[in-house]
């Protein structure tokens, strides 16, 4: 590794280890891959954090820094306004890694100048490594790499050396000789690059000399600690809704503050089959935890009366949800000194970037989730989110190691908005009746095939047309259920899972047979993008 200047060094502080975990800051610039970064950085076992590029660079030197890595993003650092940061972030005594906009981005503070959009290159491009020390240890001279820009590193002086090209892009990947700073063109953390996660090993481990040390069980403690100190003696109320998500967030928060936590089980009418019962006797047989079940049925289905836009819906039962809220608040605290003013929710990373909520604000709005962008302006609680940096998969192995059994664990997820995203166009009673009777079947179909582990999450949608059947001799004009299906592993992109045609013709004849009202099932072969998962 090239010596450089350390000015502001905490890694090599005395008093490192009291001030938390080594962490790897992430400066999200707006990609839509700064958390899979973060993601990937925690795989490699440090703990890291997404920063806005602004925050001050006192408080990046708060942590027990050992590396930074500035995202990608869908500025131009030659426009006016673009995302920067302090130009101090090279003094911190730490190796900074920049992707694509960070990569430019940081050329151009260190006198580098970039080319403008007629550099644009999207899709796989082949790496040739000149320099396969460092950064590039390990990976073949020639690999497939990942691009997704419109600008790049024209011209860089002297004070770098090139470690990389591709046919288009003279310096695909790059390093400062004398200050810890690389910069690569294409996209290290997307599975498109086979060798990303062995370059972004070796700047951890080569380059930042990480320890590699931390563990889900570190998130656990740190979260408790966090928990603790932001909620004092107060209670806190947590949005209970028996899917993986706030079901961690319960535990955990019933590790950090015992029984300041008081959850609440809203019956919203838009619920699966039995649900209620499955909630109130695993939380109340398995966890000492106090519960409360509001039966808000009819609040909710008169809200929602006559209303066919997904995102109006979702908003109708985030403000219904609220009220909720604040009424069970109230029938618990009063408006004593002691009144409750934490709501505590198990809101994850895709809800948060999916919702236009990102770190940079630069994110597109693709949907309203409920437990994030459908909520009111106004809440009238403080939000407690542990779980918003994470991943699915990775809250499943907090849930492991807070002790939850492995049926809830592994539950495939359920919308906040329950069946209201998967009754199509207007919802009635009797339309939720039948979705219910389908899905509960498609789920018999779907355990008793062994599939259920193998998928991520399958349901029935109540399409909002009638067909043409024939039943017995009689002509049927009755309604259309669509199977969905789906393989993923963070639920941001995601694949139909392909079931054996046996069990769909099974599930396709049950559910014609048992189901009144329903002559047709059909099955959505659509990925992710460019389809959501929910239709609507
Ligand atoms: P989409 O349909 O956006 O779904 O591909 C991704 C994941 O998020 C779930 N989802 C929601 N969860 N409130 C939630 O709590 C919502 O409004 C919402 N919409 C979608 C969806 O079931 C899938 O797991």
């Amino acid at each position: 590794m090239v010596p450089f200047p350390v000015l502001m060094t905490n890694a090599t502080s005395s008093t490192s280890s009291q001030k938390g975990p080594e962490t790897v800051l992430i400066l999200d610039f707006g990609s839509q891959y700064a958390q899979l970064i973060a993601r990937r950085v925690r795989e490699a076992g440090a703990f890291s954090l997404l920063m806005a590029p602004d925050t001050p660079i006192e408080e990046l030197a708060s942590h027990n820094l050992a590396g930074i890595i500035l995202s990608g993003g869908p500025s131009s650092v030659s426009e006016e306004g673009s995302p920067r940061c302090d130009t101090r972030l090279f003094e911190l005594g730490v190796p900074v890694l920049g992707i694509c906009y960070g990569m430019q981005l940081g050329c151009h503070m260190l006198g580098g100048t970039i080319e403008g959009a007629h550099a644009r290159e999207y899709g796989r491009a082949t790496l040739s490594i000149a320099d396969d020390s460092g950064l590039l240890r390990g990976i073949p001279t020639e690999t497939s790499v990942w691009m997704s820009h419109g600008d790049q590193v024209d011209a860089i002086g002297d004070d770098f050396n090139v470690l990389a090209t591709t046919s288009t892009c003279p310096m695909a990947a790059v390093a400062h000789r004398t200050i810890p700073f690389y910069g690569v063109q294409f996209h290290p953390e997307v599975t498109h690059t086979p060798h990303g996660v062995e370059l972004l090993r070796n700047f951890l481990y080569e380059i930042c000399g990480l320890q590699g040390t931390w563990r889900m069980l570190d998130f656990m403690n740190e979260q408790c600690t966090l928990i603790r100190q932001q909620v004092g003696d107060r209670k806190v109320l947590c949005g209970l809704s028996g899917g993986v998500d706030s079901s961690v967030v319960a535990a955990l928060l019933h590790k950090a503050i015992g029984d300041q936590l008081v959850c609440v089980f809203v019956d919203n009418g838009l619920l699966r089959k039995n649900e209620r019962e499955f909630v109130e006797t695993t939380f109340r047989d398995h966890f000492e935890i106090d519960l409360r079940v509001v039966d808000a049925r009819k609040d909710f289905l008169s809200d929602l009366d006559g209303v066919t836009d997904p995102q109006e819906k979702r908003k109708k039962i985030g403000h219904r949800f609220i009220e909720c809220f604040k009424k069970s608040a109230e029938e618990i605290t009063g408006h004593t000194d002691k009144a409750i003013t934490f709501l505590a929710q198990g809101t994850l990373y895709p809800d948060v970037i999916e919702s236009g909520h990102g770190y940079s604000g630069a994110a597109a709005n693709i949907k309203l989730h409920h437990n994030v962008g459908g909520l009111p302006e106004e809440l009238g609680f403080d939000l407690i989110e542990p779980l918003r940096d994470l991943f699915k998969d990775e809250v499943r192995k907090l849930g492991e190691v807070l002790g939850l059994p492995d049926g809830l664990i592994w539950r495939h997820p359920f919308p906040g908005p329950g069946l209201a995203v998967r009754c199509l166009g207007e919802i009635t009673e009797e339309k939720l009746v039948v979705l219910r009777d389908c899905d509960e079947v498609l789920l018999e179909e779907i355990v008793s095939a062994n599939l259920y582990r193998s998928t991520d999450q399958v349901f029935a949608v109540l399409l909002p047309i009638q067909s043409v059947g024939v039943m017995g001799d009689g002509r049927t004009y009755e309604s259309v259920v669509a199977i969905r299906a789906v393989e993923t592993q963070d639920f941001m992109t995601a694949d139909w899972a392909k079931i054996p045609y046996e069990v769909l013709g099974s599930i396709s004849n049950r559910i014609i047979n048992e189901v009144r009202g329903v002559n047709r099932v059909v099955y959505d072969i659509s990925s992710k993008p460019p389809a959501t998962i929910e239709w609507e």
